[in-house]
């Protein structure tokens, strides 16, 4: 099984359940569990229909009952801290209401990152730089066996490789690692790209993007690398620009990038998938911290954002086509998505500011796109324990792992932290 924020995932029950710690022989035990819970909350009143499969030999699953008033305690302190009468919330910033499964507490990351990256190869999770505080980043890689269950494994990233805000695909053996932000605060970007050979840790240098980008949408489809959007040089304007090369085995098939269809709409931080004949780009925002003008370290400074739930399919006639919005605007999920039963899953980001506190908000909730029916649903509620998570890295054994907070909100500390959830939406 591959998985990144990119690459072409295969997942099948057998892989579930073999990298549920080993527990396996040829024979699945699967115990279906369907529940049908009908709920109402301030800001709409319909019914909602989930279906979880868990294994339970797997005992992380916890499935709490939404009628049971002490599941809702912690959103009510959570509330009534920001103190906001509720008519000023709309739904952006209100929870969805769906299943709220518990999440277990993993092994911590060696070191807190934010704005890093993840792809999964196998039963590894490559986790790469990213930021340890605002004044410090890091450059190496931390490796997770999900067979194990330990980190180790880690090494270092080349000197000329972007820290944060990574453009990141892999195709299950090659890691592309395509220009980024450079350095700590908000310094400014490099255009370099790199390739990692992960059966022999070693990097290779590859064409440069045209011109740099931050957090651009970057994904491997049909043999070629794209790499859409992102932030554009001054890390605040949204880049519409589209580019691809051909790629084999860790190598450029040309010399150059070749200039795409331009995205109808730019930015960074989304989910970027290839099923087949389709490439979906999702969610994402317009407009980032900029540097302080003048500030010798490139302070970062807040800038308008706007969040946004879009989703965008190109398909072999190389049209963008828009397709129904996610059910909240979701920002930062580049690496927080995987594929399971021809449905996308994301987990966590963040979405627009509180309108009245004006802090970061993070979403809670675990979207599901059909692929079939291309709907939107939530079939699941992350619980309040990752409050403070958005969801950065990703990665699947059967059940869905979420590292580090990775949020940008200064008031939110960024832990180490990792939490992992079993189980499956119908
Ligand atoms: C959920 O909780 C409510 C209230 O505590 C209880 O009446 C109901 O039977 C519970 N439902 C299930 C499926 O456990
Ligand atoms: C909710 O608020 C956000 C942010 O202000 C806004 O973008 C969105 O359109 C609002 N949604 C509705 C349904 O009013
Ligand atoms: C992952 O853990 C398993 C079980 O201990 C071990 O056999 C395997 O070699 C590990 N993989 C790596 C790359 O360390
Ligand atoms: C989330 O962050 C807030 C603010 O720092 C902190 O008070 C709270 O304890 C954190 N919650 C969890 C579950 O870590
Ligand atoms: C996969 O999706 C199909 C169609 O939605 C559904 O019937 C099936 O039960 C799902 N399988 C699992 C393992 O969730």
């Amino acid at each position: 099984m591959v998985r990144s924020c990119t690459g072409k995932h295969t997942f099948t029950k057998a892989t579930v359940v073999a990298a549920l710690g080993g527990l396996v022989g040829a024979v699945l035990v699967l115990d279906f569990l369907w529940a049908s819970v009908s709920s109402s909350s301030s800001s709409s009143s319909s019914t909602y229909s989930y279906t979880i499969w868990a294994n339970h030999r797997s005992r992380l699953v916890v499935i709490s009952n939404l009628t049971d008033p002490s599941q809702n305690k912690r959103a009510d302190v959570k509330e009534k801290k920001q103190r906001v009468p509720e008519g000023l919330l709309n739904y952006t910033f209100a929870d969805i209401v769906a299943p709220r499964l518990e999440w277990e507490e993993m092994a911590p990351a060696p070191v807190p990152r934010l704005d890093g990256s993840s792809v999964q190869i196998k039963n590894l999770l490559y986790v790469f730089s990213g930021y340890g505080t605002i004044d410090y980043v890091h450059s190496h890689v931390d490796v997770y066996n999900f067979t194990d269950k330990t980190w180790g494994g880690r090494f270092d990233t080349p000197k000329e490789m972007a820290h944060s805000h990574l453009g990141i695909t892999t195709d299950g053996r090659y890691v592309y690692v395509i220009s980024g932000q450079y350095g700590p605060q908000c310094r400014g970007p490099t255009a370099r790209a790199f390739v990692l050979d992960t059966q022999t840790k070693k990097w290779q240098s590859f064409p440069p993007l045209p011109v740099p980008r931050y957090a651009p949408a970057t994904q491997i489809w049909k043999g070629r690398l794209h790499v859409i959007g992102g932030s554009k040089e001054n890390r605040h304007t949204p880049g519409k620009d589209h580019w691809s090369i051909a790629v084999k085995n860790g190598k450029a098939l040309e010399k150059k990038w070749r200039t795409e269809v331009s995205i109808p709409r730019g930015g960074p931080h989304r989910a970027c998938v290839a099923v087949e004949n389709q490439l979906y780009v999702i969610g994402g925002q317009e407009g980032d911290f900029m540097p302080k003008p003048g500030s010798p370290i490139f302070k970062c400074s807040r800038r308008h954002e706007v969040v946004y739930g879009d989703v965008y399919m190109l398909d072999e006639k190389m049209k963008w086509k828009e397709l129904p919005p996610m059910p909240k605007p979701d920002s930062h999920i580049e690496c927080s998505w995987v594929l399971v039963n021809n449905s996308i899953i994301i987990v966590g980001g963040t979405t627009e500011k509180h309108p009245v506190t004006k802090r970061m908000i993070l979403v809670g909730e675990l979207f599901r796109f059909d692929l079939r029916s291309h709907k939107w649903y939530s079939d699941w509620k992350a619980s309040l324990p990752c409050e403070n998570y958005s969801g950065r890295f990703l990665g699947m054994d059967g059940c869905i792992l979420r590292l580090d907070s990775g949020t940008e909100d200064p008031i939110i500390p960024n832990q180490g932290r990792s939490l992992e959830i079993c189980g499956e939406p119908s």
